[in-house]
């Protein structure tokens, strides 16, 4: 049997705490990712810039969210970024422009880690943030899916350009 082939690109979520923006971009672009048949050539994680909630469960309406929309964030721990992280993926993207500054400054020299917006990706929503849902009504966290599941498709459709091919 051929062995299966290697993960070939590897994406980090960032927000804040990582219990509720992130998480839900960690769920929903792994989702959409075993959509597309790829989930063994794109790795999927998500890290908070601070460790406020560092091995909690994402946020209970994050998760409810999510549910509601067929997203399972069940299984998810916070946790902080660090500086390997920038050895490891290919892809750091931040939710908003406090967190984009902060890795931006995180950053080792020698990383080649493409740090950007995440919502750079979304058609018609370049240079936006996703809104922190944490302090605001229920309804923010519907939004956050909306803003991350039209993220996720451009940035599978750009990293599914330029996968690799695997020969066998
Ligand atoms: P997140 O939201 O960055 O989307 O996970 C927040 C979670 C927790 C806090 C702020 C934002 N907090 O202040 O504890």
């Amino acid at each position: 049997m051929a062995p299966e082939p290697l993960v070939s690109v590897a994406v980090l979520f960032v927000c804040l705490g990582n219990i509720c923006r992130s998480p839900t971009a960690e769920g929903i672009f792994r989702a959409q990712v075993q959509a597309a048949g790829l989930s063994n050539r794109i790795l999927v994680d998500s890290a908070g810039c601070y460790a406020y909630h560092e091995g909690e469960s994402p946020d209970i309406r994050a998760c409810a969210a999510a549910l509601e929309r067929g997203f399972d964030l069940s299984g998810q721990v916070g946790r902080q970024i660090k500086a390997s992280d920038f050895g490891y993926f290919d892809y750091v993207l931040a939710m908003d422009r406090e967190n984009l500054t902060y890795l931006q400054k995180m950053q080792p020299s020698d990383s080649h880690s493409r740090v950007g917006l995440f919502l750079d990706y979304a058609d018609g929503r370049e240079g936006q943030s996703v809104p922190d849902p944490y302090f605001g009504h229920s309804d923010g966290f519907a939004l956050v899916i909306d803003l991350v599941e039209s993220a996720g498709k451009g940035l599978l459709k750009q990293i599914g350009r330029n996968l690799p091919k695997i020969t066998a």
